[in-house]
């Protein structure tokens, strides 16, 4: 089992597509292990995208994610990091298959809607950085082995 950070960023939020894009984690069988709605500061924003702080548009990717209020979530299961990436799809919505969330709901590089952990390290940094332990409920769904078998 692995466990894997999502953030439902601003734009996903603004555009009334939270309901939609939870929708497909759960019916893929991820389980919920913490969710909230958070108004971002810009110091766990820069923390977040730390990596990418010598880019040109680190600015422009602060003042998105801190523009309104995010969805953060812990979703667990077997393989859950790449499970979660490769239904996003590619960074740019207009260059993401049919299919991914990206590709179904974005055409922009920067307002793709959803974030979502790229390996274990940054899972793990990540988690702790959104949540506190206790806001993480570890527990195993009824009818859990009809899912991951
Ligand atoms: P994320 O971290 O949000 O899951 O996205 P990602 O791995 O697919 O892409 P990454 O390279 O980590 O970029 C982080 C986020 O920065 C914004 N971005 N804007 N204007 C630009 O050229 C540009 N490039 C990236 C996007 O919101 C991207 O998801
Ligand atoms: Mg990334």
């Amino acid at each position: 089992m692995q466990r894997t950070l999502i953030i439902l960023k601003p734009d996903c939020v603004q555009r009334r597509l939270v309901g939609p894009i939870l929708s497909r984690f759960e019916s893929k069988g991820l389980t919920l292990v913490a969710l909230k709605l958070v108004q971002a500061s810009r110091a766990i924003a820069e923390q977040h995208y730390g990596e990418h702080r010598d880019r040109p548009f680190f600015g422009g990717l602060l003042d998105f994610i801190t523009h309104g209020p995010v969805i953060v979530g812990v979703y667990e299961g077997p393989e859950a990091i790449s499970v979660v990436r490769k239904m996003l799809g590619k960074t740019n919505g207009a260059e993401s298959e049919p299919g991914t969330i990206r590709g179904d709901f974005s055409v922009s590089k920067q307002n793709n809607l959803v974030h979502g952990s790229d390996s274990p390290e940054s899972a793990t940094r990540e988690i702790a950085l959104w949540f506190r332990p206790e806001e993480l409920v570890s527990h195993q769904l009824s009818g859990h082995e009809w899912v991951t078998g």
